[in-house]
Parts: C-alpha cells; structure tokens; sequence
C-alpha cells in the first residue's frame, strides 16, 4: 500500500503535459497542447491536454482524465500500479507498507506475469555476466558480432543456460509459480503433465535453453516478452523462438525498440522502421536511436499507430533480399493508407542495417542513412525513366502500380501534390493520372460509407456541446430523468460552490434578516430539507464526496475531485465539470460569461433546485395516479388526498419557478 501523503507528492510532481508527453508527441496552442489521440487512433489531432486543469480530453472519441488516468489506460495498469509508475518517473520514493497476504493473493494476474519477465530478464542478464558458459557463449557471441558494452546492457540483452530446466528451476527455487512460468511462456509443459493437476517444476522445461535472449518492452520499458536467437548453424533449428502472445504480450501492438526510440521519434520527428532486433540495436550503436523493428511479425496497422503518435515520418529499411521485398510491399501500403509520409532506404550489396553498420564508421552510417533516403512514390514513378520507359506494358504496370498507391493517402493535399510530381517524372498528363487516382478514390470512400467513420467528424464531443437548461421541454419527454438537474447543480457547487451568497433568514424570534451563507450550503440545505437524494449513483457518489469534504471544514476544490482515486469521481469532474468551466474561462476572456454566471448563480441554482423538485412531484404524482387503478376502493380516498397535497405543492413550485423565470 502506497501512504497517502507519498500519493498526493506523486500527484503533485505528475505534471500531466510532461506524462502524456513521454508518449505522444505534443504540440502547444494557445493555453493548451494538441497532440493524436492514443486511444483512438485518428490523423488529426483531437488530443487536448491542458497544463493548467491538469488534465487531457479527446475531443474525437471522449477519453478524458488526469496523469493518473493517462498512465492507467495508456499502460492498462492499475491505479496503485500507475503510481508507481509515476513515481519511478519522478523519482520519488515509496516506501510501502507490508502487504498483507490477502493483498498479495488479490495481486492481479498481470502484475505476475509482469514480475516474471522482470525476474527472467534480470535472471539471463546475470548467467550471460557471471556463468562461465554464459561468458563464452552468450557474452561471446554479441561480442563477436561487434556489440559494445554499454550497449548490451542498454538493451538488457541475456544468455539461456543450455541446461534444458535451468531457468524453471531456478525460478521456482526463486519463489515464481509453476503455473505463471508457463503463463508466460517462459517455460513450456512436458507431455507428462496431466490436466487438472497443479503444474509443479517437474512438469515444466525452458523454451529458450542456450539461446541469446532480446528483451521486448512494451512503451512503458516493462519487459512483456522475448525473442530468443539459436546459435547453432543448423537450419532445422528456428532462428528466433519468441514468447507466444499472452495477456501482457499483444504481439500487433508491441514494436521493438520504441520505448528506447520513442524520444529520439519525437526529437527528430522521424522513425526508421528495421527488420530484426540486431538490425535495431546496430542502429543504436551507429547513434541512431529513432528506430523500431515488428519482430517476429508483419507490421500491423496498431503498430503504425503507434508510431504515428510521434511522428508523419517514416523510413523504411527492409532488406533487398525476397522476405525484406514481401515484407515491404505489404508494409507500404498500410503506412500510406494511414496518413504516413513513406521513404524508403536502401543499403548496397543488400546489406541490412546491422551489417552495413559494421563495414563503416558511425559518421559515415548517419550521413549514408540521410542522404539516400527516398520518398517511396517518388522512386516509384523514377522507375519509369529507365529501362521500363519504351516498354508500353511495363509502363503501364508502373502507372498502375503509382495509382494504387497514391489513392491510398487520407490527406487531399498530399495526394494532389504527389499526383503532380509524379505525372512530371513519368511524362504523363496530370489529369489522366488525377482521374485514375479518382476512380480509385471513389471505390474506396463508398466502401467506406456504410457506416460512419468516427475519425472523419472533427467537431467537439456530443457531450461537450454545452446544452441550454432547458427542464421543462426535457421533463415532457423524460418525466424519470433528473440526469440535467443534478449534474447542473453538482456543477455549480464544484465551481462555484465557495462563493457566500445572502438569503432572507428568521432568527428564534422569527424576525427576517440577512444571513450569508456559502452558495453550496444552501444547496444542500435545500436537498436535505425536501430530503431529495441525487438518482443518478454517479451523481450522489460525488455529492456525497463533497458533503464529507465539508464536513472535514475543508473547502471542496475542483483539484481535489479531478485527482480523486474513486475514478467514477475523477472521471465525472473532468467530463461534465471541468470542460464547461473551461468554456466559461473562454467566454470569460471577452468578460461576459462568468460574471453574468456568478451574479445569477444564486437564481440558477433556486430554479434548479425547484425543476428538480417539480420533476420529482410529478413523478410521485404518477406514481399515486397508477396506484389508484390497483388499489382497493378503501384507500381511493387516501391515495386522492395524497394527490391533491402533492399537486397543491407543485403549483406553488411552479409559482416560485415561473417567478424566478421572469425576475
Ligand atoms: N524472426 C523471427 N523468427 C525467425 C526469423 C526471424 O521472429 N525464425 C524475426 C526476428 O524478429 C528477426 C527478424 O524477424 O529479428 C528479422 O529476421 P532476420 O533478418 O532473419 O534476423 P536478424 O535480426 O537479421 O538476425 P541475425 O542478424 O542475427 O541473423
Ligand atoms: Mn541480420
């Protein structure tokens, strides 16, 4: 258990700009930043973070938090989980209390897996440093490939012992489970086992015995799997084993290298994208840290997004050789198709990366991988003007092949201007390639049409398109939903909850005179007397939060309820609290909305108080009304009066409302 006090420094280091920052790139405007959402996947940005509120909002699909919320969604951790998180960011130190071991059973399932791999990873690290065989053969063999020092430990690169059980073992022996070995997919089941017994280290061996071993982290650094590399020369023998997809390892998602390179992405607002875990650390050692590699799968469209938080920009270095060419053509298009400025970049005598990089000095790799980078339609349509260009069929292969490609890209401008700078290289008209690109264009966006893309609607949420207070045209409608009343009210008293209003009082001698009072206690004066509770959960979770902060004489700040740990709380304060306030600062800039708000703040909240009031005499009047057509003929009587009573009391709400109206 983390100590309150260490959560609330936690809270207070995380600056939300700087959280969301480590994992897109934003940009600032005007108060705020503007960054692509992480959680939906967009080409513009929608992406909101505001500094000052400490918080962000996704004006595309909704998501709206504060840094813990971030760190909570982004790495689908836990709320204790994110703040130590946050606190390894800030360096701040937890010292925990001892957990109990119902805690520790109620430890989530992910949370052993992590510290599985966490152990796993420490564990090849320490036998390839500090095991004879492990110095020879694992050490030796990075070595060997050119490997500097500070950058095998910077990957955490490993070694498996041979030994077919070394690692079970000795994780068992270490206090891991039998069963979340193999969860993992760090250790296999012999056939020996049979279901429905517990799994002992008997029944288990080593997927990676005498294997090198590469670390994958996914973009928070947690180690969520590994790709093993055979050292033996036999071609029977699969070259990489990787850990199968498990509940920590989404194999489409996780790049290799982005969490070293996700800086780097940012800084030089480009990314290369490699073949191979050697070919990504070759590049770290040539400098180059702004690279990512799909290991072990083809690139998916999640991994592209999730470079496309960082940046437009990618290079693509796929071999020469017929893998590196299959890989690529079915890369490409996805990239385009995604909005991504594509250029490729090859090396000479179909070196890869890792190769070339060890046949040159580190200046001369930078100054090859810049100067020959080339805009993937550009090389294209160059084909042309070789030998292809008197060869009618090829040609028209070519132009195809162009058309294909250039209808992929999202962005009308883009597209246009590559239509022109290709009909130039390839000698063509304009227009003809334009209405080939058109065709194209057309079949694509009426496939598209059946339903709605979320990511063409560029305008605010619904939920932030502030409403009118209307109650009375809402209340025909919906005669049960007091959802407006109550959240307008909650508003009010989070926002404006501290400001002293005066109302007309009667001392113990019932004489009238002014008293001041906080606006939400009258309020909840008003709720408590007519005993009206809020019918939304939601919306009596955070009254009943703000009762017990006044009640403990503090005064409820909007802070406090945005960084609440009860996220039901958190989340309502930011969605339907912060961001109208936000539109009242807008509005305050040209002076009029808060003041006008503030000066009628005590009628609004009166008329709120009495439409909520009057809803729910209506309500309880049709209540009775059913009542009356089941009940006996004896309580006819009783149940009219009650009606009666009820009604005599809405007219005289209705009065003070159509008062206050007209005031
Ligand atoms: N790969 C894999 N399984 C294999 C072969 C390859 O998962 N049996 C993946 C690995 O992520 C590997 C990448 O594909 O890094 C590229 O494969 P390859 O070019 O064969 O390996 P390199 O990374 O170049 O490894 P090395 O240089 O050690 O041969
Ligand atoms: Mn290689």
């Amino acid at each position: 258990m983390i100590p309150k006090e260490t959560v609330d420094k936690i809270i207070d280091a995380a600056r939300v700009e700087e959280v969301v920052g480590e994992f897109i790139t934003l940009k600032k405007r005007g108060a705020n930043f503007l960054g692509l959402c992480p959680f939906h996947g967009e080409k513009s940005p929608s992406f909101t973070v505001s500094a000052v509120k400490g918080i962000y909002k996704c004006f595309g699909c909704g998501k709206a938090g504060n840094s813990v919320n971030f760190i909570m969604d982004h790495l689908q951790l836990s709320y204790p989980e994110a703040l130590r998180w946050l606190a390894k960011k800030y360096s701040i130190e937890i010292i925990e209390r001892e957990i109990t071991p119902e805690e520790k059973e109620r430890n989530t399932e992910r949370d052993s897996l992590m510290i599985v791999m966490q152990y796993a990873q420490r564990y090849f690290t320490d036998k390839m440093l500090n095991s004879d065989e492990g110095r020879s053969i694992g050490l030796g063999y990075f070595q060997e490939r050119g490997l500097r020092n500070d950058i095998i430990e910077k990957f955490q690169l490993g070694y498996s012992l041979e030994a077919r059980r070394a690692f079970s073992e000795d994780a068992v022996k270490a206090g891991y489970m039998p069963k979340y070995l193999v969860k993992t997919g760090m250790s296999i089941l012999s056939n020996t086992f049979t279901e429905g017994n517990e799994i002992t280290v008997k029944d288990i061996f080593d997927r990676y015995a005498g294997r090198v071993m590469f670390p994958i982290q996914d973009d928070g650094g947690r180690v969520v799997a590994f790709g093993g590399r055979t050292l033996s020369s036999d071609k029977k023998t699969a070259k990489y084993i990787n850990s199968p997809e498990t509940d920590i390892y989404n194999k489409s998602k996780i790049l290799y290298g982005l969490w070293l390179g996700k800086k780097s992405i940012q800084n030089k607002d480009c990314c290369y994208l490699v073949e191979g875990y050697m070919d990504v650390i070759a590049m770290h050692q040539a400098g180059v840290e702004n690279v990512v590699a799909s290991s072990g799968t083809s690139l998916t469209v999640e991994q592209i997004k999730s470079i496309h938080r960082f940046t437009n920009n990618i290079i693509v270095l796929y071999d020469g050789d017929d893998a590196g060419q299959k890989a690529s053509n079915r890369a490409i298009p996805l990239l385009l198709e995604e909005g991504m400025n594509v250029k490729l970049l090859m090396f000479p005598n179909n070196d890869d990366p890792d190769s070339f990089s060890r046949k040159v000095t580190i200046d001369e790799f930078q100054n090859y991988i810049v100067a020959n980078a080339q805009d993937f339609l550009i090389f294209k349509a160059k084909k042309i003007t070789g030998e292809t260009k008197n060869d009618p069929i090829k040609r028209a292969g070519v132009i195809k092949d162009i058309v294909e490609s250039i209808s992929l890209i999202p962005d009308n401008i883009i597209r246009s201007i590559y239509i022109k700078d290709c009909a130039n290289i390839m000698e063509i008209e304009e227009s003809i390639l334009q209405l080939e690109v058109n065709k194209i264009r057309r079949k694509i966006t009426s496939k598209n049409k059946t339903s709605v893309d979320p990511e063409v609607y560029q305008g605010p949420h619904p939920d932030d398109i502030p409403q009118e207070f209307t109650p009375e045209v809402k209340q025909e409608k919906e005669p049960l939903n007091f959802d407006a009343e109550e959240k307008e009210l909650l508003r009010i008293m989070l926002t404006h909850g501290n400001i002293l209003i005066t109302i007309d009082a009667e001392d113990e001698h019932q004489e009238k005179h002014d008293l001041e009072i906080t606006l939400a206690e009258f309020i909840l004066f008003e709720l408590w007397r007519d005993e009206i509770s809020f019918e939304n959960p939601i919306h009596q979770t955070v009254l009943d939060e703000y009762i017990k902060e006044l009640s403990e004489q503090r005064l409820p700040n909007l802070q406090h309820f945005s960084m609440s740990q009860d996220p039901i709380i958190s989340s309502f304060v930011i969605n339907h609290v912060m961001n109208n306030y936000e539109l009242s600062e807008k509005w305050a800039h040209f002076g009029v909305y808060v003041s006008t708000e503030i000066s009628n703040i005590k009628k609004s909240s009166q008329h709120l108080l009495f439409s909520l009031k009057e809803k729910k005499l209506n309500h309880y009047i049709s209540l009775k009304q059913e009542l009356l057509k089941t009940c006996t003929p004896d309580e006819t009587q009783g149940i009219l009066q009650e009606i009666l009573h009820l009604t005599t009391l809405k007219s005289r709400v209705n009065k003070l409302l159509g008062r206050i109206v007209v005031k």
